[in-house]
């Protein structure tokens, strides 16, 4: 049975890759597949995420990587896939997953969405988060494959060493003055 792992994976990071591996286990073959979304503005375009996504698998022969525009479920039934593959992190996810599913389920009764937990290290990762972490200055080592991050910090900054904490202004706060402003 094939699948396809739909995402938005701007950029891959080492959740999504579980994700993945994980699949290509349980089904002959996954899909990996990137949205082309135009209402966002992404870090990466369509094709630098699919190359990263690539140069990330390699050790993974059962796994191709792709991009897709419109209905996920019409993506699914172009590539005789029967199964959408999607990763559950925290409990937020849940409702916009369900949502996602069941709205799939009405456009298309033979597609099954397929979730699969994510790894407890990997429960809050998102690409948001990675940018966000980059965006300040901070280290994605750990968050995402060494050439995704070297790419990420090419485009927003590289990380910076924590600066020491500043001490706390030791003027006390007048409570008169503090009513007046
Ligand atoms: O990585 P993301 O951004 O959470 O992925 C979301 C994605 C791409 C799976 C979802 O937005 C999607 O399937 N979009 C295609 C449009 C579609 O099929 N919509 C119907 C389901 S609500």
């Amino acid at each position: 049975m094939r699948a396809i792992y739909p995402g938005s994976f701007d950029p891959i990071t080492l959740g999504h890759l579980d994700i993945i591996e994980r699949g290509c286990r349980l089904f002959e073959h996954v899909i990996v597949a990137v949205l082309q979304n135009p209402n966002k503005s992404p870090l990466f375009t369509v094709e630098e995420r699919i190359k990263l996504i690539r140069t990330s698998l390699p050790h993974v022969p059962n796994v191709s990587v792709t991009s897709f525009g419109g209905l996920t479920v019409n993506f699914a039934h172009q590539q005789a896939s029967q199964v959408i593959l999607r990763g559950l992190r925290v409990l937020s996810d849940f409702e916009m997953e369900l949502q996602m599913a069941l709205t799939n389920k009405t456009l298309a009764e033979d597609i099954e969405t397929v979730f699969l937990a994510a790894s407890n290290e990997y429960s809050f990762l998102s690409s948001s988060v990675v940018k966000e972490v980059a965006r300040f200055g901070g280290s994605v080592n750990h968050l995402v494959p060494t050439h995704v991050a070297e790419e990420i910090y090419s485009r927003c900054c590289a990380p910076k060493p924590p600066e020491p904490l500043t001490s706390i202004n030791p003027e006390p706060i007048q409570g008169s003055k503090l009513l007046k402003e």
